[in-house]
């Protein structure tokens, strides 16, 4: 038998063990929340490369610099060289289990693939199980700036603000006469 090799691996679906190891991460990160304005503690978890990086949200007395618990997870585990992510796990919310927010969505779709398993829960009850394409279908992303480098064989027709420079410029050349 061929043995698969260490990329591989890493590639395969999080086990049902390992997703629990996740969601427990994410609730007992949530009693270091720092949320004395919202009184909404959040924690998050996020699986890289197979370690495990908790964190819990970090509001502000300037509110608008307060961050989520799904970010600061992600930006702990890029920090630690990773670059992809596997699972993401959250607890938060009273009855009603708290799905990550639309712009944790998308820092999570930066490092994760669109299959890649989404488990949010409230403190007590049962979890949510879902992926990240489900949460965030047609997610803009790498690819789609990679598209629209010049020279990229997928950009669309329309011409580049340099050649509509340079045809300006014919344009006024042929006018002036120069
Ligand atoms: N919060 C998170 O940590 N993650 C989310 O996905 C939604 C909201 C935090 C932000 C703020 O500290 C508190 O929950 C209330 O919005």
């Amino acid at each position: 038998m061929v043995s698969p090799n260490l990329d591989t691996l890493r590639r395969m679906a999080p086990s049902k063990p390992a997703l629990d190891r996740l969601l427990r991460a994410a609730a007992e990160v949530r009693g270091n929340a720092y949320a004395p304005y919202s009184r909404f503690p959040v924690g998050a978890a996020v699986l890289a490369g197979g370690r495990v990086f908790a964190a819990c949200n970090v509001e502000n007395s300037s509110f608008p610099l307060g961050v989520c618990a799904e970010r600061n997870a992600v930006a702990m585990a890029i920090a630690a060289g990773a670059r992809r992510i596997e699972a993401v796990a959250v607890v938060g919310g009273g009855e009603r289990p708290a799905a990550p927010c639309g712009g944790c969505r998308q820092v999570i779709a930066e490092f994760a693939p669109p299959d890649a398993p989404v488990i949010y829960a409230a403190a007590t009850g049962v979890p949510v199980a879902t992926t990240v394409g489900a949460l965030l279908p047609a997610a803009f992303g790498p690819a789609d700036l990679k598209a629209a480098e010049p020279g990229s064989t997928s950009s669309p027709a329309a011409p580049s603000p340099g050649k509509a420079r340079s045809a300006a410029r014919a344009r006024a050349s042929r006018t002036s006469g120069r």
